[in-house]
């Protein structure tokens, strides 16, 4: 599985003490659809029935937005 996010930032965020959770971990978005970039929101959860080999688009990079098939990932990596 995958996904195609449009970013539009051109620089980096800075993280500091208050992004801690509260075990005092910072967790950064990886799936590239929280609302609150870069930090995890929990919209991964959208993307538990992805499946391998397939890319995704979410309507507006919203993890309630409709999800299409916008292509396949060759399985021999090209
Ligand atoms: S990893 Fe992206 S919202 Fe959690």
């Amino acid at each position: 599985m995958a996904r195609e996010i449009t970013h539009e930032e051109r620089g980096p965020a800075v993280l500091d003490d208050d992004d801690k959770g509260d075990d005092g971990l910072i967790y950064v978005c990886r799936c590239g659809l929280s609302d609150s970039q870069p930090l995890c929101d929990g919209s991964h959860n959208a993307t538990t029935d992805e499946e391998d080999g397939i890319v995704y688009k979410y309507a507006n990079d919203d993890a309630d937005g409709d999800r299409r098939v916008i292509g396949e990932i060759a399985s021999d990596g090209e």
